[in-house]
């Protein structure tokens, strides 16, 4: 009996793979949530430009707006920011995670472990439903600045607070932090920072989130490669490196030395420059204003015009270069303002982005494809093994 070997396949399609560093050029994923313009400075949240949101809107709403992909009704804003407040406290087994958290550790560190520790307690972590994940976000948005605050007591020996369900988030946050209720001003400030920092496109932190949700791991586990990768300086944990800066600056007169020095030496001045941004980033924009107008409030003056001068100097000697003040530029003065300590700046920046990120791990559910790029091997061939006597 004849048995005709089945005619193969066609050879499966082979795209030559290109070699695209850092990925600059490359498109990973769709989303509806932001949409960024860098040669123009534009950025829009589901369409509605970020300097409109930023004048009128609210986190919860700008939340809502991201996760719903329309702006709420009245009565749709109130419910969800129940839901929020509802989810507002943590667990008791939380509390208890947080006192054996070292006190020397960075608040970056103990957010990545606290959000870790999160999902150790959430029943339904290993639930992948749209309707288990969207919970999982309502959570995750609720409950981080109860964790960063408490975090913040305990490394100085405070005793832990309980988040406020009367207070919008910038006010549980502060009320938590400080102690006390915040100035209405300082709370719209704080709320202002967290829509500006709310989604960014493909950005590292978020790149990173899809990525470990696309092998169908868990929301927590997603969001704990966020913080990780937020906080390196090159992108989140820039906000942080300003404020190092302003303060080795200390005067306008050593202004224009510092910045020249390090120009020379190629060094990176933190808080300028972009991937996508070769203009100035929108957010900067309207935080320049925002952070002189809470920078002139609360007696940091000296700050915004340490900042305004670095941007002048910047903008002659590398604007035509395409480097311009990003986001993280301007935060710096306002969290400053704002009473922040400058290693909480990031876990701010976390606390936005929270909802970013788990509305983008939603997104690529639903459309989902492991994300496994090639890589180029430099390496040798047809290497022998050399047994150990003999090396
Ligand atoms: C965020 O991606 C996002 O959307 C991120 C973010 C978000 O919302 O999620 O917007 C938040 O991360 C803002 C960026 C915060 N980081 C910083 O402020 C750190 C300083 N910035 C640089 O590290 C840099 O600008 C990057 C990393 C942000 C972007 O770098 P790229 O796109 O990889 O560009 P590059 O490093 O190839 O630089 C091109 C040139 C180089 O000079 P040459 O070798 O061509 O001579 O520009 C220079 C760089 O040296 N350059 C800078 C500079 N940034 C770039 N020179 C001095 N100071 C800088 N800040």
């Amino acid at each position: 009996m004849t048995v005709t070997a089945e005619k193969p396949a066609s050879e499966p399609s082979v795209v030559k793979p290109s070699w695209d560093k850092g990925l600059a050029n490359t498109v990973a994923a769709e989303t509806q949530m932001s949409f960024i313009d860098g040669a123009k400075g534009i950025l829009e949240y589901v369409g509605i430009d970020i300097d409109s949101l930023a004048r009128n809107s609210t986190f919860e709403e700008t939340v809502f707006l991201l996760w719903n992909l329309r702006l709420p009704t009245k009565a749709e804003l109130a419910a969800f920011e129940q839901s929020l407040r509802a989810e507002y406290a943590l667990p008791d087994e939380m509390y208890k995670v947080i006192s054996t958290l070292p006190k020397h550790a960075t608040p970056m560190h103990a957010l990545r472990t606290m959000v870790s520790a999160l999902g150790t307690l959430d029943p339904n972590a290993d639930d992948d439903s749209l309707d288990a994940n969207r919970m999982k976000a309502l959570k995750l948005v609720a409950k981080t600045p109860a964790l960063i605050a408490n975090f913040d007591l305990h490394r100085k020996g405070k005793p832990f607070a309980k988040p406020d369900a009367t207070q919008n988030i910038a006010g549980s946050f502060l009320t938590m932090l400080t102690g006390q209720k915040p100035t209405a001003a300082m709370n719209r400030a704080l709320d202002v920072c967290l829509i500006l920092h709310a989604d960014h496109g493909l950005n590292a932190s978020t790149f990173a989130a899809r990525v470990t949700i696309a092998t169908l791991s868990d929301m927590y586990s997603a969001m704990t490669t966020a913080v990780g990768t937020l906080k390196g300086p090159l992108h989140g944990g820039a906000n942080e490196e300003v404020m190092v800066m302003l303060n080795e600056i200390g005067t306008l007169d050593r202004v224009d030395a510092y910045i020249r020095a390090k120009l020379a030496k190629k060094d990176l001045v933190m808080g300028f420059g972009h991937r996508v941004y070769k203009t100035t980033d929108p957010r900067a924009t309207y935080l320049k204003t925002f952070s002189k107008q809470v920078a002139t409030d609360t007696g940091n003056e000296k700050l915004y015009e340490l900042s305004h001068a670095i941007e002048e100097l910047m903008a002659k000697e590398v604007g035509p270069k395409g480097i311009w003040p990003n986001v993280d530029f301007y935060s710096a003065t306002t969290y400053h303002s704002l009473g922040l300590e400058l290693d909480l700046f990031t876990p701010m920046f976390a606390m936005s982005r929270m909802s970013g990120w788990s509305g983008h791990c939603i997104e690529q559910l639903k459309d989902n494809r492991l994300i496994r790029p090639q890589a180029l091997y430099v390496g040798p061939h047809a290497v022998k093994y050399v047994e150990m006597a003999a090396r």
